[in-house]
C-alpha cells in the first residue's frame, strides 16, 4: 500500500482551480469540481502531452489536452472526443487534515 501524497491545502485548491503533485515519477493533475477533488495522471492518453498544459473548465468538469484538443471528463478520466479514445488513469482522492492527497496506487 503506497502513502498517501499530500496536494496542499484545501485553502489552496478552490472550485475551478487546477494543480499539479507528484508521486514519485508520476505526475497528477487534481482539479477541483465544484467543491469535490479529482485526480488523473498528468499524461494525455493519445500523445502523452501534458494535461496541466491545457485548460481545465470547472463548470464542464473536463480538462482540454492543449496539443491536439481532445477533452476529457475529470470524474472519471473518460475521453470525450478525438483524437484521443482511451481514458486518462484515475487516482484516489481524499481530503484529510484540511488538505488534498492523492496517490497512484496502479502498485
Ligand atoms: S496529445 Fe493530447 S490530444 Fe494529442
Amino acid at each position: 500500500m503506497q502513502d498517501w501524497i499530500r496536494v496542499c491545502a484545501t485553502s489552496e485548491l478552490l472550485p475551478g482551480e487546477s494543480t499539479v503533485a507528484w508521486d514519485g515519477d508520476t505526475a497528477i493533475v487534481v482539479v477541483n469540481h465544484d467543491g469535490d477533488y479529482y485526480a488523473l495522471e498528468d499524461r494525455c492518453s493519445h500523445e502523452d502531452f501534458e494535461l496541466s498544459a491545457g485548460c481545465f473548465d470547472g463548470e464542464e468538469a473536463t480538462i482540454e489536452c492543449v496539443l491536439h484538443g481532445s477533452k476529457f471528463d475529470v470524474r472519471d478520466g473518460r475521453a470525450l472526443n478525438p483524437p484521443a479514445y482511451a481514458p486518462v488513469v484515475k487516482f484516489p482522492v481524499k481530503v484529510e487534515d484540511g488538505a488534498v492527497w492523492t496517490r497512484d496506487d496502479r502498485g
